[in-house]
C-alpha cells in the first residue's frame, strides 16, 4: 500500500524568498568551533576563517550559538547586553566581517536570540535588585514575596530545567523566577518595556544584516496567569509530555505575530557569487527567518509555531527522539508532514545539536536511553547507523539542520573528567546530570599540531586521544569518509529537483525493517535491521552510506544502510 503525504512547494524562481523552506543549516558553536586567538576559545574571527569549508560543504546557512556579553554561567544562553559581542568571541566588528564574508560566499546567517530570560548581570536585572522591592525594574522579572510565615518558602513548586527549585531568594527577602539556572532570571513578557525592548533588538540584529534568528526557549516566555502550582515533584519528567504552567501557553503566539510584522519590514539580503550554486544566487533576495527552539507535547503544537503570520520553521525534536526503527520512523515523518501541511510551513529535521548527545553515540547505543548519554555504545554501528540516519533525513521534505561535527561523524566524548565539565545542569543540583559538555568538546581540523587545528592555544574541554584522526583534513579527499559523504549528499540534494521542499513522500512496499519512499524522480530506501536485505532496485544508485550490491535487478542492501536511486 503506498500513502501521499504533501508538503508545501516551493517556487523556483531565481529570486525565492523563502529559501529557508529546503535549507541546510549548520549550527555552529562559537566556543567549539575553530579559535581564532589561540586563547582556547572559539571565536568570530575563527569562524570567519572556516566559512570557505562552509561553503565547500555545501550548506544554505549557518545558525551561530550565542556570541554576546554574558557571564557564561550557560555557555552564553544567560546574556548580559544584547548588542553586544563578548570579548572572549570578538567584537561587533568581528560580526559584521563574518556576517559580510558569509553573504559574499552565498550563506546565510542565523543568531540565537535569547528572550525567555537574561543574565543575572543584565543592567535591568542589576538594578531591580539594588533597587529593592517596589523598584518598577522589578517588574520587568518575576519577583514575588515567598510563602510560609517569613517567607522562607519558594512562591510556588516550580522546579528548574537544571534542577532544584525555579526561585532564588534574595537578601531583601523576596524571590525571583528562573527556569534554567539562578543566574538566568526569567524576564516577565506581560510588561510592555520587555515586549518593547526584543522588537528593537530585533531591529539591530537585522540592521546588522543577519538572515533570520533561531529563538532559544520560544515555549517558555508567557507562564499561565497566577503562577500556578503543579503539585507534583517530578516535573523534569513531565517536559516535553504535559503541559506546564511555564511552556507553551497560548501568549506566546501574540509575540511571535509582532516579531513576524518586524522581520516583514525588511528586504532580504543580497547573496555574493561565491556560493555553490553562484548561478541564479547572484541577484537573490530572501526573507528574514525566525526559528522556534520549542519543546512542545507533539508536533502539533509545534505547528502553531508556524501558522503564516508566526514563525518560518520550528525544530522536530520528536524527531530527533526517534529511534533507529523503521516504524517509529515512519511514524514520526507522517505526523510531522500531516501536522506541517496545513498550516503551510516545511516540516524540518533534526538528528544533533549542542543540548543532546551526538546521533553517532545515540545510535550507538541501545534504544531508549534518552538524549543524554554517558555510554560510548558500539562506535562502529553508532557511526554506520548516523550515516544512514543522516541520508534518510536529508532525503525528506522540508529543511535540515546539521550540529558542527557531525560530518565528521564525531561520537560524543563520553568520559569527560568531572573536573573539566562546565554545563549547568551538571553543576547544579544533586540528582542533575546533564552532559551536554560531550557533543561541545572542540572540533578536529588537522590530523595533527595543538588542539587538532581548532587553535594554537589548547582547547576549553579537552579533546580524547584519536581525534585527529576524525579530523577535517583525515577526511578531505577519502571517499569513505563521512565528510565526504557528507559533502556529496548535498550536493545531490541541490542538483535533484525532486529534493526540494514540496513534493511529496509516497511509500513503497517494503520488508519489515526497511523504509522505501518516493519523491519526485527519487527513491530513498532504508534498512534499518542488523541483517542485509533484497528488495528490487527501483533506479539507478546516486549515493549510499554504504556500498550497495545491484545485480539482475536486485539490490543486496546492507544492514544499516541507506541507499539514494534516481527513478
Ligand atoms: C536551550 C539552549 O539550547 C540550551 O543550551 C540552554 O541551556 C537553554 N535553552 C536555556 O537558555
Amino acid at each position: 500500500m503506498t500513502q501521499h503525504l504533501a508538503a508545501p512547494a516551493a517556487p523556483t524562481t531565481e529570486t525565492r524568498t523563502d529559501w529557508w523552506r529546503d535549507a541546510v543549516i549548520y549550527q555552529v558553536y562559537p566556543r567549539s568551533f575553530a579559535d581564532g586567538n589561540g586563547d582556547g576559545m572559539g571565536d568570530l574571527e575563527g569562524i570567519r576563517s572556516r566559512l570557505p569549508y562552509l561553503r565547500d560543504l555545501g550548506v544554505d546557512a549557518v545558525w551561530l550559538s550565542p556570541f554576546y556579553a554574558s557571564p557564561q554561567a550557560d555557555a552564553g544562553y544567560d546574556v548580559a547586553d544584547y548588542r553586544a559581542i563578548d570579548p572572549m568571541f570578538g567584537s561587533l566588528l568581528d560580526a559584521d566581517a563574518v556576517i559580510r564574508d558569509a553573504h559574499e560566499l552565498g550563506l546565510r546567517i542565523i543568531v540565537d536570540l535569547v528572550p525567555n530570560h537574561s543574565s543575572d548581570r543584565h543592567d535591568w536585572f542589576r538594578r531591580a535588585l539594588s533597587e529593592g522591592p517596589g523598584s518598577p525594574l522589578r517588574e520587568r522579572y518575576h519577583f514575588r514575596p515567598g510563602k510560609g510565615a517569613d517567607g522562607e518558602l519558594p512562591p510556588n513548586d516550580w522546579e528548574s530545567i537544571f534542577g532544584g527549585p525555579a526561585w532564588t531568594r534574595v537578601p531583601d527577602g523576596e524571590w525571583y523566577l528562573h527556569l534554567f539556572a539562578p543566574e538566568q532570571p526569567d524576564f516577565n513578557w506581560e510588561h510592555p518595556a520587555v515586549q518593547d525592548e526584543f522588537r528593537s533588538i530585533l531591529r539591530f540584529w537585522l540592521d546588522m544584516g543577519v538572515d533570520g534568528f533561531r529563538v532559544d526557549v520560544a515555549h517558555g516566555l508567557v507562564k499561565q496567569a497566577g503562577l500556578p502550582d503543579i503539585g507534583r515533584h517530578d516535573q523534569l519528567k513531565l517536559l516535553g509530555n504535559d503541559t506546564m504552567p511555564f511552556f507553551d501557553q497560548d501568549g506566546v503566539h501574540e509575540i511571535y505575530r509582532s516579531w513576524r510584522q518586524v522581520l516583514e519590514e525588511y528586504a532580504g539580503n543580497e547573496l555574493g557569487p561565491g556560493g555553490p550554486s553562484s548561478e541564479g544566487r547572484r541577484r537573490e533576495t530572501g526573507g528574514r527567518i525566525l526559528v522556534a527552539e520549542a519543546w512542545t507535547p507533539t508536533v502539533e503544537r509545534a505547528a502553531q509555531y508556524v501558522r503564516p503570520d508566526e514563525m518560518h520553521q520550528a525544530f522536530n525534536f520528536q524527531y530527533l527522539g526517534t529511534s533507529w526503527d523503521a516504524a517509529e520512523l515512519r511514524e514520526v515523518i507522517d505526523v510531522s508532514l500531516a501536522a506541517m501541511g496545513p498550516v503551510g510551513a516545511p516540516a524540518t529535521w533534526v538528528l544533533s545539536n549542542h543540548d543532546v548527545t551526538r546521533h553517532a553515540t545515540r545510535l550507538a547505543n541501545p534504544p531508549g536511553l534518552g538524549t543524554q548519554l554517558r555510554t560510548p555504545g558500539d562506535r562502529e554501528l553508532g557511526l554506520r547507523r548516523a550515516r544512514a540516519a543522516t541520508l534518510l533525513m536529508l532525503a525528506l521534505p522540508g529543511s535540515a539542520y546539521l550540529y558542527q561535527g557531525e560530518e565528521l561523524g564525531l561520537p560524543d566524548v563520553t568520559d569527560l573528567p568531572d573536573e573539566v565539565r562546565q554545563d549547568p545542569s551538571f553543576l547544579r543540583a544533586a540528582g542533575q546530570d546533564g552532559f551536554r559538555d560531550g557533543c561541545r568538546v572542540p572540533i578536529p581540523w588537522t590530523t595533527e599540531g595543538s588542539s587538532y587545528g581548532f587553535g594554537t592555544g589548547g582547547s576549553w574541554l579537552p579533546q580524547p586521544e584519536g581525534w585527529g584522526e576524525l579530523s577535517v583534513q583525515a577526511q578531505t579527499g577519502d571517499p569513505g569518509s563521512t565528510l565526504e559523504l557528507y559533502r556529496s549528499a548535498l550536493a545531490v540534494r541541490r542538483a535533484e529537483a525532486g529534493l526540494g521542499a514540496g513534493g511529496t513522500v509516497e511509500w513503497l512496499d517494503a520488508p519489515d525493517g526497511v523504509l522505501a519512499f518516493a519523491r519526485e524522480g527519487f527513491v530513498c530506501t532504508v534498512n534499518t535491521t542488523a541483517e542485509t536485505v533484497r528488495i528490487p532496485a527501483p533506479g539507478r544508485v546516486l549515493l549510499g552510506s554504504e556500498e550497495a550490491e545491484v545485480s539482475d535487478g536486485t539490490v543486496h542492501l546492507p544492514a544499516d544502510t541507506t541507499v539514494w536511486w534516481a527513478v
